[in-house]
């Protein structure tokens, strides 16, 4: 998959995305989309097919986390909804990535990619520890949850693009990291603890950035992801 910006469209209504995107109909680049759990639990799956219709890639961002079975005959169903890349979490073990990789593949073969969250940048060593008695140091569980998704057959993860290089020295070039907190070098960091600039991504091996609020936050939202593309795409 070709470098690229993926844009988080963290809205909570239609009406809301579809403003948002409006702004982009003059564009010769169509942005790829990340839907993610609020509007995707707004609006339904009619959301990811209304999308789809207007020409842009989609990165369904649903994390499903359950037994094997029930994750195979979700990921059937999402396959439908012909997103082009979708994931899970990688704690769910390799039980459940198998079932998903089965139930994702459609009667012909094609499937969306399947990437995997590792451990969520959320979680610290210290509730690593304390919450999930993994006591083990969290790089090395994170390259660990990596490993085993490649193994099963997976695309790609999802991960902190300081440890993009990583992911690739241990998975091979050809595995996927798609990475979130990015900022620009003069803007709000916001919540996110430990962010980079687009650039900096690029350096550090991302394939895919997830780029939210410095885009749909931003005075003039088109300018701030067509400053995102030069910077990381180039
Ligand atoms: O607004 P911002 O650029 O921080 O948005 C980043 C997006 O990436 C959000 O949709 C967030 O949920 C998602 N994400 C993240 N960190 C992760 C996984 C997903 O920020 N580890």
């Amino acid at each position: 998959m070709p470098r690229d910006v993926i844009v988080a469209c963290d809205f909570s209504s239609a009406e809301a995305v579809f403003s948002f995107l409006d702004k982009f109909s003059g564009l010769e680049r169509k942005p790829f989309l990340k839907i993610g759990m609020e509007l995707y639990y707004a609006e339904g799956p009619q959301i990811v097919r209304e999308i789809k219709r207007r020409g842009h890639k989609i990165f369904l961002d649903l994390k499903l986390h359950d037994i094997p079975n029930t994750v195979k005959k979700a990921m059937a169903v999402l396959s439908r909804l012909d997103a082009d890349i979708v994931n899970l979490h990688a704690g769910g073990t390799s039980a459940m990535m198998e079932a998903a990789l089965e139930g994702l593949t459609r009667p012909d073969g094609t499937r969306p990619l399947l990437i995997a969250v590792t451990m969520l940048t959320s979680t610290t060593q210290e509730s690593m520890e304390r919450d999930l008695l993994i006591e083990r140091p969290i790089d090395e569980t994170v390259m660990h949850y990596a490993l085993t998704a490649k193994n099963c057959g997976l695309d790609g993860v999802v991960c902190s693009p300081l440890e993009a290089g990583k992911v690739h020295e241990v998975c091979g070039k050809e595995f996927l990291t798609v990475t979130p907190g990015i900022r620009f070098a003069d803007g709000d960091v916001g919540d996110q603890k430990r962010v980079t600039t687009p650039e900096r991504a690029r350096e550090l091996g991302s394939d895919l950035i997830v780029v939210g609020r410095p885009i749909t936050a931003a005075a003039d939202p088109v300018a701030a992801y067509l400053r995102c593309v030069r910077e990381f795409v180039g």
